[in-house]
Parts: C-alpha cells; structure tokens; sequence
C-alpha cells in the first residue's frame, strides 16, 4: 500500500507535468509549520531556475489543476511560492482505515526476495552477561523484528565467544580446584576469579593456554569438559535473553566457524591473499584512499593459533551456505569497527559472498551510568544483565504494589513488562552510534518521552474500552470532531512512513519519536474530549474506532522495539 505522502506526490507530480513542468517537481512532505498546514511542496523553487518563471506562478498553475479532487481540502500558495496542502477529512479517516484492513497496517513490502541474516547478542561463553550486552540484545532484536514486518526474511544467529582463552581460564580454575562438578556456582564467580588470577599469576595464564590450544584441538579430556560447560552457559545465557524477549534462530558460536578453516584458508591461499607478516599468516586490505592506515588482517598469529577475525570470516562461508543471505548485519559495538572494516574488506577481496551481498556494521554506543561512564555497579564492578534487570524491576514493582488500579491484576508481570519497557524504550530512543545515559527515574516515569507512557496509554485506552463495550460501532462515524483527532489520526496516518524510513536507516528511535507522537497525541485527544460520556452516538462511535486504531497501531511500534503492552496500569 501506498503511504499518504506518496498518494500526494503522485497527485502533485500529475499537476506538474499537466502545467507542463517536470513531474520530478511535484514531491509533497510533511508540514514543516503544522499550526499552517498538513503537507507542503517546494518544487515551484526548483521549477523557478529550470523555466525561468517566477516561483509564484508555478505554483499557482500547479494549485489550479488541483482543486476539483476529492483528496485536497485547502491549497494555497504562500510566501514567494510555497504550496501548502491540507487533505480533506474523509480522505484522512479512509486512509487510517485502510492502513486497519490493510495485513501489515500499511506498513510497505518488499517486492523481492530478500534474507537478512543478524549478527547479535554476541555473549561470551563461560561469563555471566552483562550490561554491556544489553544493547546488541535490544536494537538486534528490533532490527529483526523491523525487516521482518516489512516481508524480508531473517535469520538471526547469537554468534556465542565460544572458543577463546575465557573458556581455557575457566577450565584451568577448575582443574586447580579439582572439582569439575559446576554444581550451581554461577559464572559470575569463576571466571573473574580465573582471569585475576591469571594476571597476577604467569603459571597459571600458561595453563590457561595451553587448555584453550588443547580442548580446540578437541583433546578428549577438555574438549568434553568444554562441551559441559557450554550447556550449563547456554542454558544461563538463554534464561536471561528470554527475560528480557530476545530470541535467536541460530545458537551457533565462534567454535562452529572451525569446519570451514580449511575452506577459508585453501580459498585464501589460491587468490594469492595470504601473505607472511613476522611470522604470522595475514591478508592486506589497506586501500590507497584510506585516511588512516589500516592494519592487515591477522589469519594465523605465529604461534599456530587463529583469532577472531579468522573466525569471522570463516563465519561468512557458513552463512553463506546455510541461507545465501542478500545482507548481513552486525549489531556490534561502536569500538570494533577497525575489526569489521577489516574482516568485510577481506570478505570482498576474497569473495567468501557474492559481490552485490551487502554487509553491514550497525555499532552502537554505550551505555552509561549518570558519571558519563560505563554503567557499573556502586563497587565499580561491571554489572551483570540479570543484577540490572532486578535494580530496575524493584524500583518499578515497588509503584505498581502501593497502585490501587492494578488491584486484583497480576503485580509482577505488569511490573516486568514495564521494566523492559522502561529499558528497550530508553535504549532505543537515542540513535544506536549514541551513547546514553541510563537514568532509572527518568526512565521509568510515566510522563514524558519513556516506554512506561506507551504502556500506560494502552492501559487507559484499555480501560476506556471496556467501559464502552456495548457500544456498537456506528459505520457512518466518518467525520472530525475535533482539531486534536485530526492532530491524532495524521500521526496514525504517517506511521508506515516512518516504519519505511526506520528500515532504510536501521533506526529504530524513529519508531520510538513516532510512537511518543501518538501517544501524545492521544493523550490530548482525551483530554479534550469525554469519549465515554458523549452524548452524541455518531460522535462516540467515530472517537471509539480512533481508540481501537490508536492502539493497535501504538501496539505495532511496541511489538517491534520488543515492549509488550499491559492490560491495566
Ligand atoms: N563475542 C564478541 C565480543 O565479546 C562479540 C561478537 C560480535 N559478533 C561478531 N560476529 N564478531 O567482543
């Protein structure tokens, strides 16, 4: 389906080219003074220069063939000419209703068939998450959810740090205390005791090595105490991700990247791209306009050992074979992108995917704790996800227990729904390459730009539903009332365009501006008008179908950050 604004370029562009003028002209956008008008055209300005006319007269051509139309309520010219356009009521309320009939409320489709395959979450085996994980879990599972509702397929994959010293340290402590029963001791524990030690201690980080070279080796001994702790670290890894509704197609890892080794390294090799460096076997992939240098690719270290980049590009041929992707993304933080320009720049040169396969790293920030460092604990500690998740359920489950109106209702779950709300929401409003500061009050208020007010204003349209069930729905409610339902229903009428937009920017906080706008909106709209007393049953049942509109198309934006909405608040 088509958005608004195209319906209007394509009327506009008509006028154009019937003037005589290029229809290239003719594009129509969003208002930049709504108190003035809905949409306006600039393109009697760039017409002024191709046909040495005044801007003015353009303009006033253009309107004139637009007037006897059912979609333009008001056009005028203004200013030196500036065309402004207001749509006509019926046109916007059967607009907002075809987007409702429409399967994907509006939202466009792909024509083509397109993969995406999704890089994200990356978690390291062996190691309890944390707060650094946070964000790759929450824009990764948005950005999926975001190329799916716009009929691309995807696959995701967790891509687990499962093959590196973490794990040998973890083992090494392990063999020390000659206990290998894992009985309930959290990660949290081993592995910082492990990794301190090994800084403190030069015998020990050799046995780590060594371990890590063994069980990669796959020695029976630590390669099946390595498949052991991996289940145990899948299974806690996989708990929190589900708490906070972050979901994978793919548990693969770094480990699964070793069948195709040989593959990478024959395919290295026969293109002539594989070179020795003191010692080590490495790729060049500086480019003559590189404004900085960028260091080759590291494909064997001179101990024998491969690292990460090996088995992210060896990573590429299994992809490749598994689903034949059309794009990859990597959600991954901001400070490994000297790593990714090297590993696609080696992919390329390679050809581990066809040429026209598009590639991306999608990094992001970090988040921080209100000193404008990284979020960590009051002992300076890195946070573990779970720890956070609870600092934030606590605080929020403490207002939901002293609410009256959620008497009766299940506590704990609308407090969870509202803490995940309050942390996709925070995180996914700042654009993804921004840090941000995460504030816990700011976050979870119910007012202002936080997940918590979506959340309450599907609660209250709830609410304001269930007290009007027996009304029935008027099918000639098809009028305006009020300036605020026009404000509202134009909000709803531009949430597809904002869908398209968010996708070909990978941005979901232009999901989150917008579904702030309409819940803002709403909240205007029922401040100004008493929907459940309202006399007038025409008027009632046309403020009750922008109710049932408002919230599903509000629930579409929360499905796709990942927020699950609440019955009652
Ligand atoms: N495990 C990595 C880390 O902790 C992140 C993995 C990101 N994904 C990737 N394909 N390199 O830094």
């Amino acid at each position: 389906m088509k958005t608004i604004i195209e319906i209007l370029t394509d009327k506009v562009s008509e006028a154009f080219e019937a003037c005589g003028y290029s229809k290239e002209l003719g594009i129509v956008k969003v208002s930049d003074r709504p108190d003035l008008c809905q949409f306006q055209c600039n393109g009697a300005f760039s017409g002024a220069k191709l046909y040495k006319k005044a801007p003015m007269i353009i303009a006033k051509d253009v309107i004139e063939k637009l007037q006897s139309n059912d979609i333009f309520a008001n056009l005028s010219v203004v200013g030196a000419g500036f065309i402004n356009i207001d749509v006509k009521d019926s046109f916007l309320l059967g607009y907002v209703a075809e987007i409702l009939a429409d399967d994907h409320l509006g939202i466009k489709q792909t024509t083509k068939n397109e993969t995406i395959f999704l890089d994200y979450g990356g978690p390291n085996a062996a190691k309890s998450l944390h707060v650094g994980h946070l964000r790759s879990a929450i824009i990764g599972e948005s950005l999926k959810r975001l190329a799916n509702e716009t009929g691309r397929k995807t696959v995701s994959d967790v891509h687990l740090g499962d093959w590196g010293l973490q794990m040998g340290l973890v083992m090494a402590e392990l063999e020390e205390r000659g206990d290998y029963s894992l009985s309930g001791e959290e990660w949290s524990n081993i592995y910082p005791l492990a990794s301190q030690k090994s800084k403190e201690n030069e015998a020990f980080k050799q046995k780590a090595q060594d371990i890590t070279a063994k069980f990669q080796m796959e020695d029976p001994k630590y390669f099946s105490l390595w498949k052991k702790i991996m289940e145990i670290s899948v299974a806690e890894i996989k708990e929190t991700y589900d708490l906070l509704g972050v979901n994978f197609d793919l548990w693969h890892g770094e480990s699964d990247s070793k069948k195709y080794m040989n593959t990478l390294i024959s395919i290295l090799e026969n293109k002539g791209l594989l070179v020795e460096s003191l010692g080590a076997m490495v790729v060049d992939v500086s480019e003559p306009t590189d404004n900085s240098p960028i260091p080759p690719i590291i494909i064997k270290k001179s101990n024998g050992a491969s690292g990460y980049a090996t088995t992210d590009l060896a990573t590429f041929i299994e992809r490749e074979e598994l689903c034949h992707p059309t794009e990859l993304w990597y959600v991954v933080d901001n400070r490994q992108s000297l790593h990714f320009t090297q590993v696609f720049r080696c992919v390329k040169k390679a050809s581990l995917v066809p040429q026209n396969t598009a590639i991306y790293h999608l990094g992001f920030g970090t988040m921080n704790g209100k000193d404008g460092k990284p979020y960590k604990t009051r002992d300076g500690e890195v946070m573990k996800l779970r720890d956070f998740y609870n600092t934030v359920y606590d605080t929020v489950f403490k207002r939901v227990e002293d609410s009256t109106f959620s008497d009766g209702a299940d506590k704990k779950d609308i407090a969870h729904k509202i803490t995940i709300a309050a942390m996709k929401f925070g995180d996914l409003m700042n654009h993804r390459s921004k840090n941000y500061i995460f504030d816990i009050d700011k976050f979870t208020a119910s007012e202002g730009k936080t997940g918590t007010f979506l959340l309450y204003t599907i609660a209250r349209i709830n609410s304001i539903l269930k007290k009007v069930v027996n009304v029935t729905a008027n099918k000639k409610a098809d009028k305006i009332y009020s300036s605020s339902e026009k404000e509202l229903l134009l909000t709803l009428a531009l949430s597809n365009e904002a869908f398209e937009l968010a996708y070909n920017e990978k941005a979901p906080n232009i999901i989150c501006e917008n579904a702030y706008k309409i819940a803002s909106d709403f909240s205007k709209f029922y401040s100004e008008n008493h929907i459940v007393g309202e006399q007038d049953q025409l008027k009632k049942s046309a403020w009750i179908n922008l109710c049932k509109a408002t919230k599903t198309i509000l629930e579409k934006h929360l499905y796709i950050l990942g927020i699950e909405p609440v019955e009652i608040m």
